[in-house]
């Protein structure tokens, strides 16, 4: 039997160069060897303030993009999470079983709690709501960024503690994060990651991007007063970024990507950087257009992705529920 492979992504904006780079990417060429379930977490796009039609229409534009960039419902399963109920339902079960002391220990929780005005236990028991995605459908890995290992060894932890006191009924989890990607920063803030969220579109390219915003965003990046091309995080956050991004984009390791552009200077280096990352981006783009003007054909893939995705979830819910003496 095929192992399972399980990820997602939540509709709180449009999806950027992150996270193709640190997730959808590396997914893509697992769909044949895993059965794969790639979900919309728009139930945790409610952990923080959204508007309603935000969020319906980021549901959509991620699926949308999902395909664009060659997910394929024709081999894995692609779905919304509020439409498979099992969802909220596991998660209650798994907090009954989760401890305050590990659930504050997430530092997605601590960092984006300090930042929020209003925050709502949900966005506390957010990483529960994950664990209980994953292990509904009795994964094997769970292909992520480096910012969402600590949520997959928490659902690894959780899994282990109902197994042992409820007897055998969780497969446990394991993150694998690429090499290269897995933490791609801000092209205007070096020092953090590039996320979906941030106030100043500049710092993310996002892969809806045209050309010449690609260009634009790119041209601005910052890097320093160094004049090195040199691989070197600490020292130089922005060169290495864009390092990191050509050679994710290229399929090159950065050491070769670094000895290419030796002796050469920063306009150099962002020539490269854009006219990769364009390569990446506008094939998908194009793509990402055709299914927005076909909304019936994205409506239907996520109804029968909901479908499929149903029938594990009841089973594995049912296994829970029995195994924890509920009627
Ligand atoms: P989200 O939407 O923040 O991110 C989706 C995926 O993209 C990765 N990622 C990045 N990788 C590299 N560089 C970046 N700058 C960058 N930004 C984002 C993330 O690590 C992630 O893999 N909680 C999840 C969604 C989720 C989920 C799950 C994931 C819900 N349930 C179950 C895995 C399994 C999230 O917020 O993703």
């Amino acid at each position: 039997m095929k192992k399972v492979l399980y990820s997602a992504t939540k509709p709180t904006g449009l999806l950027t160069l992150g996270n193709y780079l640190g997730a959808i990417k590396n997914w893509l060429p697992l769909q044949d060897e895993y059965s794969c379930y790639f979900c919309i977490a728009n139930l945790h796009a409610h952990t923080v303030d959204m508007n309603p039609d935000f969020v319906y229409n980021n549901t959509l534009k991620q699926l949308a993009m999902f395909l664009a960039c060659g997910l394929d419902p024709k081999k894995a399963v692609i779905y919304v999470q509020s439409q498979v109920k099992e969802h909220s339902e596991l998660c209650w079960l798994l907090n009954c079983n989760t401890m305050m002391g590990e659930a504050s220990r997430m530092t997605q929780f601590k960092d984006k709690s300090q930042k929020g005005t209003s925050v709502t236990t949900a966005l506390f028991t957010y990483p529960v709501l994950m664990a209980a995605d994953i292990l509904l459908y009795n994964t094997d890995i769970v292909p992520v960024g480096e910012d969402q290992v600590q949520h997959v060894e928490l659902t690894r932890d959780i899994a282990t503690r109902f197994n042992h006191k409820f007897g055998n009924t969780f497969v446990i989890p394991k993150a694998v994060v690429p090499k290269v990607g897995a933490r791609i920063k801000g092209l205007l803030n070096p020092e953090s990651k590039m996320g979906k969220t941030d106030d100043d579109a500049n710092n993310i390219i996002f892969l809806h991007d045209s050309d010449e915003e690609i260009t634009r965003k790119i041209k601005r990046a910052v890097t320093d007063s160094l004049s090195q091309i040199k691989f070197d995080e600490k020292n130089q956050p922005g060169v290495s970024n864009l390092l990191t991004i050509i050679s994710a984009c290229e399929n090159v390791p950065i050491s070769e990507v670094e000895s290419s552009l030796a002796g050469q200077n920063y306009g150099a280096l962002k020539k490269r950087a854009t006219e990769a990352v364009i390569s990446v981006v506008k094939p998908i783009r194009e793509k990402y257009e055709y299914y927005m003007n076909n909304l019936n054909e994205l409506l239907k893939i996520a109804n029968d992705g909901a479908k499929k995705a149903e029938k594990v979830a009841i089973k594995t819910l049912e296994k829970a529920k029995k195994a924890m003496g509920l009627l």
